[in-house]
């Protein structure tokens, strides 16, 4: 973008691809790092005359219209950020779009209306895609790609409409990539990584390539369960994905002969059910070994003694990579797991990165200081996908 810059954009119309899809709750967002994080191109483009179009998916909608995930809160918290106008078209390629563009000055900024109201965004077929980056490029004179959260799908704006404009790179994107390149690079030891969240079938892809690399692997979140099970323990009614144990069996046995610490809870926090995360009411819940988990119970954290040894796992930590809550987070019961892991890279002397949607909102929402953590990275998917190895369409786009 710096190139950009320096050649000259004033009255350029410029696409600004971003990642607004926050997560909302009735209406409100929940937690808006990912609009602030587009922030500094936004203001360097606006600040340069140029007439800036930011453009967003946000949510899964059905490639059609829908209230439920119109982009306009987040066009609203993204005029209050910049302490700007900004112009919303309720469509994103239609009269109402064109209106808009025409209608900006030069340092004036436009919202258009969620890409995925239209199917040609995430079309599987390369033509309807096309035809759809086509009305997009009627818009504008020049692509800026800066929505790092989405550069590991291949849609129409992440990945066919900047072959169809001259294209750059944002500074969230090229932030986003040095950081995680430092991880695949040589990184500084002990390289610890912490994961979390709900499904081991998202992690297999990344805990294989880390095996490589990573000097320990810290597993918790819904998914530790599969692991326990692995190893033999009965985990009650808690999540559990049987068909991958093959697979975590074979991590497991691969992490000894490589001398890759893969460590597991020692302890869990289990109830009897899924608590309300509206009310948020304290629940009846109880802290047991993870070799004893009673029958019928649902296991929701970590228990507090693998909170304690996961810290000491991280205090001496050069390097730590954390992707994933270590429980339900959401509900306070179930939020110390987490917590104690995000304290521990808050206290960390070493380089610090949470990677992904979840962790990155769970670090906010407890409020923990962002400014505590290396970088708190806006992409989930993308992250992971970066770390394994993978060709990223929306990089590659750019790159070429
Ligand atoms: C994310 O939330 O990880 C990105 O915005 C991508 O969203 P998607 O998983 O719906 O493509």
């Amino acid at each position: 973008i710096d190139e950009l810059l320096a050649e000259g954009v004033t009255g350029k119309r410029v696409f600004v691809r971003a990642d607004l899809n926050v997560p909302l709750a009735g209406g409100l967002i929940t937690d808006d790092g990912r609009i602030r994080a587009v922030l500094p191109t936004v203001r360097a483009l606006a600040a340069a005359g140029a007439k800036v179009i930011v453009a967003s998916h946000l949510g899964r909608p059905k490639g059609a219209p829908d209230p439920a995930f119109s982009l306009l809160p987040a066009a609203e918290r993204l005029g209050e950020l910049l302490g700007a106008p900004v112009a919303f078209a309720q469509d994103t390629v239609g009269p109402s779009a064109h209106e808009a563009v025409d209608g900006l000055q030069p340092g004036q900024v436009a919202v258009v209306e969620n890409l995925r109201f239209n199917a040609g965004e995430t079309s599987k077929d390369d033509t309807e895609r096309g035809e759809f980056a086509d009305r997009l490029a009627a818009l504008a004179d020049v692509y800026v790609g800066d929505g790092f959260g989405a550069v590991h799908r291949k849609h129409a704006s992440v990945y066919d409409l900047p072959a169809r404009l001259p294209h750059y790179a944002g500074y969230l994107i090229a932030t986003e990539v040095g950081v995680l390149k430092k991880l695949t690079e040589d990184v500084a030891r002990p390289y610890v990584v912490a994961l979390g969240g709900s499904k081991v079938s998202d992690k297999l892809a990344v805990i294989d390539q880390l095996l490589g690399k990573a000097d320990r692997i810290l597993i918790g979140g819904g998914m530790a369960f599969t692991f326990l099970k692995a190893k033999g323990y009965e985990v009650g009614t808690s999540l559990l994905q049987e068909d991958q144990i093959p697979a975590v069996t074979e991590y497991m046995e691969r992490a000894v002969k490589q001398g890759v610490e893969l460590v597991l809870p020692v302890d869990v926090v289990v109830a009897p059910g899924f608590p309300d995360l509206k009310a948020k009411a304290p629940t009846e819940h109880s802290a047991v070994e993870a070799h004893a988990m009673p029958e019928g119970q649902l296991g929701l954290d970590i228990g507090p003694k693998t909170a304690a040894l996961y810290a000491a796992k991280l205090s001496d930590a050069k390097t730590v990579f954390w992707n994933g809550p270590m429980g339900v987070f959401e509900h306070p019961d179930y939020a110390e797991g987490t917590k104690a892991v995000a304290q521990a890279l808050v206290d960390s002397k070493g380089f610090t990165v949470v990677g992904g949607g979840d962790s990155a909102a769970a670090v906010r929402t407890l409020g923990f200081d962002e400014n505590a953590f290396g970088h708190i990275s806006t992409g989930g998917g993308a992250s992971l996908e970066y770390l394994e190895g993978k060709t990223l369409p929306g990089l590659a786009a750019l790159e070429d």
